[in-house]
């Protein structure tokens, strides 16, 4: 592919993150083409492909600007900025965009029969991780010395195999913990999804093309909790339907033809319009409500 003029994109292959990262670009307008099980995705309609990748190797693909753009979670890319760190490497990571979407954390989990009293019943114990160096940080910050057991998966079963009195996970449902029979203690780090770009500046086309996705990038993110609502009001009703419109800035009003003291109110809302609020715009005096969903939106 031609590095030149082709951003490429590193997003999880399988995993927590695949299909809302899959959502978004295609809600950016990207339309990909994809074989069965393929690593590569070529943008039909942009100058942009997408690399399916493991989510722990994107750190460092990005890192080394094999791609300019990288989907992660934020877990991911501080375990690996720690570690670069500790290894003496420096670690230029941008974060270009926090988004809405894989929420989680990192928590301490105990099995059921241990006596959980504080950070301080950890002292001395064996915790196993796969997030070794956000863990030993979170413990340092505590002045707590624990036994850090760095696995790399499966970390759920080790208190009941004996390597490990509890576990550093991450979880999102909480159902893997239930499953074993784990209770969540404490959070170490809170998790979302984010995008990250290269360290190695960006040629005058490409830089473009990534502050065009950005800014698509945010209107996707606006519209999702976003609502259109028309309605129909006498005009003496106006204050008080202002105020029970949820998040919206300025409504615009409308004559209603042949009726003088009735108006017509069109906002955008910038939350949900739920039941209730309709409910509540009606007995405001309000009537023909409609409420659409918003599909794009450019500030
Ligand atoms: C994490 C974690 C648990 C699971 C928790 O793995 O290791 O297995 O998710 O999720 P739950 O609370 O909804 O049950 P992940 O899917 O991130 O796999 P990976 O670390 O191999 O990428
Ligand atoms: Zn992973």
């Amino acid at each position: 592919m031609d590095r030149e003029t082709r951003l490429r994109v590193a997003i999880q292959k399988s995993g927590r993150l695949t299909d809302p990262t899959l959502e978004l670009l295609n809600l950016c307008g990207l339309k990909l083409s994809r074989g069965k099980d393929q690593l590569f995705g070529f943008g039909e309609n942009l100058p942009l492909d997408v690399l399916f990748v493991r989510d722990d190797d994107i750190p460092d693909l990005v890192h080394e600007d094999v791609c300019e753009l990288g989907v992660l979670g934020l877990n991911v890319l501080e375990e690996r900025r720690l570690e670069m760190i500790a290894r003496g490497h420096e670690a230029r990571f941008e974060v270009l965009r926090h988004l809405d979407f894989g929420r989680c954390r990192l928590a301490l989990a105990v099995p059921e029969d241990f006596e959980f009293r504080g950070v301080e019943s950890l002292r001395g114990r064996r915790i196993a991780t796969t997030y070794p160096f956000t863990l030993a940080r979170w413990l340092s910050e505590r002045n707590i010395t624990a036994d850090i057991v760095t696995l790399s998966g499966a970390v759920e079963i080790a208190p009941r195999l004996g390597r490990a009195d509890l576990i550093c996970d991450l979880v999102s449902t909480g159902s893997t913990l239930q499953a074993n029979h784990l209770r969540e203690v404490e959070t170490v780090l809170e998790s979302h999804a984010v995008i990250i770009r290269t360290p190695v500046a960006l040629s005058a086309f490409k830089a473009d093309w990534v502050e065009r996705l950005m800014m698509r990038v945010g209107g996707v993110e606006q519209v999702k909790g976003s609502k259109y609502i028309m309605l129909h009001a006498p005009r003496s009703a106006l204050p008080a339907i202002r105020r029970l419109l949820p998040g919206s800035e300025s409504p615009t009003i409308l004559p209603l033809d042949g009726a003088d003291d009735r108006v017509a109110i069109h906002a955008v809302c910038r939350e949900n319009v739920f039941w209730e609020t309709l409910e509540s715009l009606k007995k405001a005096g309000a009537s023909s409500l409609l409420v659409l969903p918003v599909e794009k939106m450019l500030a």
